[in-house]
This record gives C-alpha cells, structure tokens and sequence, in this order.
C-alpha cells in the first residue's frame, strides 16, 4: 500500500531543529513574568514551569538515557515530570523548579542531548536512531507542548499574556460559501500510514476502511454559523443534544463558545491581549465535542467520523492515492496555512487559498482542530512505540480524535494522518468543527 516514507535527518539537521524547537518556547515565554511561571492559571492546566521542566525531562529521557543505556534501559518519565503519577491538578503542590533553575535544567539536558545528536546515524538499525525517531519524538513533544501553553495563557485571568505576534494573516481571497459541502463517493480508502521516522504509533499501520458516500462541509464551521446556533436558542434547546451533551450543558452553564463575552448586545472575543467584536468570518473556536454535535444537529448534519475527515483531507482520486497534506507533500508552513502559532489566533476562512485538499476542502490543516466523532482506538495491528504512555493508554471510549491542527500547532506536529484527542467535555483547546451528512 502506498504510505509516505519519512526521512532521516542529518545530524545538523536535528542540531537545527532542536536548536529553533527551543527558541520557540522561549519566544512563548519570554514574556510571562516570574510569578505567572509558577502559578497554576486553571486546574486543566499545569503551571508553565512544569511544562517547561518535563520538556527536558522528556528529552532527558529520550536523547540521553536512551542513548547512554540502549532503548530498552531508560525508566522512562520519573518523579514530578511523570505526568501520570501527578495529574494536571496537583501539579501546583509538586516542588517545582522556580523558573531560572527550569531554564538551566533545560539547557543542561539539551547540552547533554546534542552530543548525541551530533553522532546520531539515521541509518543504524536501533528503532530510536533510525530514521531520526527519538529527534522527531522529542521535537513532537516540545512542539506540543507550546501549544499546551499557549492554551494555559489564554485561560489565564488578570494581566493579560502579551503575545509576541509576529505576522498579519492574509485577507481571504477566497470566498468559500460555508454552507457548500464536498460529496465524496463511497468506497475503499486508504487510511494511517507506515512512515516511522514523523508518524506517532496511533496513526500505523496504514490500512483500508470502507466508506460509504457521505458529504463534508467545504469549510470548518464559521463564527457566523454558530452564531446563528446560539441565536436561535441552540444552548436552550436540548433536541439538538445529546443525553451526554445535556449533562454538561446544565453542569457547565454555557450559552456560547468559550472565550466569547456578551457586551452590550453584541458577542466580542478575547484572544490573549486583544478584545474584539466577534469576527464572523473566523472559524468559531473553544467549542467542546458536546457543542460541536449539537450544532451538527442544528444543521441537520453530523460530526464526521475521523476516516471520512482524513479521506476529504488526503486522498487524490486523480492519483488514486493519498496526501500527506490536503495540498501536497510540501510541509506545512505559514506560506500555506494557519499553523505555527505567531499569528495568535484564527484566520478569515479563504486566507489561504492553496489549503485546499483534491476534494475540494478548505482549511483542513491549521486554524482550529475539528472534532470527528470517532473514540481514540488503536488501528487494526497497533503496536505501541517507543513506549505505551504515549498512545495506548488512551485508548478507548473516553476520548473523541481531533483532527489537522490549529493555529497553535507547529508544523511538525501535524499532517493528515496525525491523531488528536481529549475529553469531549473541554473547550480550553483550540477546536472547532465541520460537519458531515449521509449522502
Ligand atoms: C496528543 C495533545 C493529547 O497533551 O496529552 C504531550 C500530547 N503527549 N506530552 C497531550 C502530549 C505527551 C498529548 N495530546
Ligand atoms: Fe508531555
């Protein structure tokens, strides 16, 4: 079956990659002042200084122990950065580093790391060098991890975060009607991929699924269209929810998305520092899986399943094979979408008009992760690599995948066969939705 082999990397490469992987997370920091560091901002989150320690620990774990001890010697995550021995919510009670001693212990470790890196061969037999795993593993995790924190400041009360914005969106050229939807004929689609150098376990093997016709919105789910949702009782009327869906409406007491604030009259969002008339023509973000179904019912639609995502996102019926992005195998990049996390915050849908997939949807990669109404399971023939924590232990009914990225996501960590996924309960995320039908 055709996948997409990966590729080693040199080890300036990887020197390199790390080295812009770091810079990142202290452009994202850099501004946070000391006590801001340490605070717990919301019981979802970590403080930013555990993150920033369990980067390192992480890569501690990855590029130094398992180099210095073979795969199989490395007692993997330990102690206050063991994210399972100490849940998100007690994290504020762990004795953390203060923040001068996190950045010396993350610095330490990666001196430590890049001697290895620089004798690092893509092409050795062991499972963590070849193909540049552990590089691509620990690059993955740091790259997630900015995303992590910047859903921490945008919870966080009081002074604003001051984003660093680097760069302007482009106006939409394009204006793709947020009512169309793509028809995609039934059939056997390819699914995952067998790439080990990028791909996390849960998107491998690649395997086929059969699908039935179905349509798929051509655009994520616009703030005028939800809109439409609320003001028209969407949050009131509990024929649009599910019995799950019900529950954590009356628990949460939500009338709208999170982050949208009611002033006068009219609906206005904050998006860090920057409080504004709610743009209708943005993807709408901070909805929960709950909401997202329920607004799917609202339109008389559903929530696609994360195949029918990953088929409207990648495959080329022209080619009769898939992509490893909706436009190509060209990487993602700000060239071509909303990713990478400088823009703080989502797009005008249209912005980037090359973010098409061969079926003809819009916005697939990047602004804002779609809910699909799939549970988080392993595909047929999982096996777990490098180590259960980072997929297998998830598995189940528990969690709903996400799927493409958003803004806040690097480029590396995120293509169309990647796999998201969270309590279907949570809105601090950057998420969204498009919805689906049978055809
Ligand atoms: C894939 C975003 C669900 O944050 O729990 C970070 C990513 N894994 N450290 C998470 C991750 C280990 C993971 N998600
Ligand atoms: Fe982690």
């Amino acid at each position: 079956m055709h996948t997409h082999p990966g590729r080693g990397l040199n080890p300036a490469e990887a020197v390199d990659l790390l080295t812009e992987a770091r810079a990142r997370t202290l452009l994202l920091v850099a501004p946070i002042e000391s006590g801001d560091l340490i605070r717990q901002h919301d019981p979802l989150m970590s403080p930013i200084v555990w993150d920033l320690g369990h980067i390192a620990h992480f890569e501690e774990v990855w590029l130094v122990e398992s180099f210095e001890r073979g795969p199989d010697g490395s007692e993997g995550l330990r102690g206050i950065y063991n994210p399972f021995e100490n849940p998100r919510a007690v994290r504020d009670r762990l004795p953390l580093p203060d923040p001068p001693a996190a950045l010396a212990y993350m610095a330490e470790v990666r001196a430590r790391a890049l001697v290895n890196v620089m004798r690092m061969d893509p092409g050795a037999p062991d499972p963590l060098s070849r193909d540049s795993f552990a590089v691509r593993l620990v690059l993955q995790h740091e790259y997630q991890h900015g995303e992590t924190i910047l859903q921490t400041l945008q919870l966080k009360q009081g002074t604003p975060y001051r984003a660093p914005r680097a760069f302007h969106h482009p106006d939409p050229v394009l204006d793709v009607d947020g009512e169309a939807m793509v028809r995609v004929p039934g059939g056997v689609y390819p699914i995952g991929t067998d790439d080990r150098s990028q791909a996390y376990d849960n998107e491998r093997p690649a395997f086929e699924v059969e699908l039935p016709p179905y349509r798929i919105d051509r655009a994520p789910v616009s703030n005028a269209r939800f809109l439409r949702f609320v003001d028209e009782g969407g949050y009131e009327r509990e024929e649009f929810w599910s019995a799950e869906g019900v529950a954590w409406l009356r628990e949460a007491g939500a009338r709208a998305p999170k982050h949208w604030e009611r002033r006068g009259g009219e609906w206005w969002t904050r998006t860090f520092d920057r409080v504004a008339p709610l743009d209708p023509r943005h993807p709408v973000c901070h909805v929960c899986y709950w909401e997202a179904e329920a607004f799917a019912r609202f339109e008389g639609k559903r929530l696609p399943t994360e195949f029918e995502w990953e088929v409207a996102a990648a495959w080329d019926p022209a080619t009769g094979r898939t992509r490893r992005f909706p436009w190509g195998d060209e990487s993602a990049s700000i060239v071509l979408a909303n990713v990478d996390q400088l823009a703080f915050g989502t797009a005008p849908i249209g912005a980037y008009p090359r973010n098409v997939s061969p079926l003809g949807c819009y916005g697939m990669i990047g602004d804002v992760w779609e809910w699909t109404s799939s549970p988080f399971e392993g595909y047929p023939g999982f096996t777990a690599f490098p180590y259960p924590e980072y997929s297998e232990v998830f598995f189940g009914n528990e969690y709903r995948v996400l799927r493409g990225g958003s803004w806040a996501t690097r480029p590396g960590a995120v293509r169309n066969t990647f796999r998201n996924w969270d309590y279907p309960i949570r809105r601090q995320i950057f998420s969204g939705l498009r919805c689906a039908a049978d055809d």
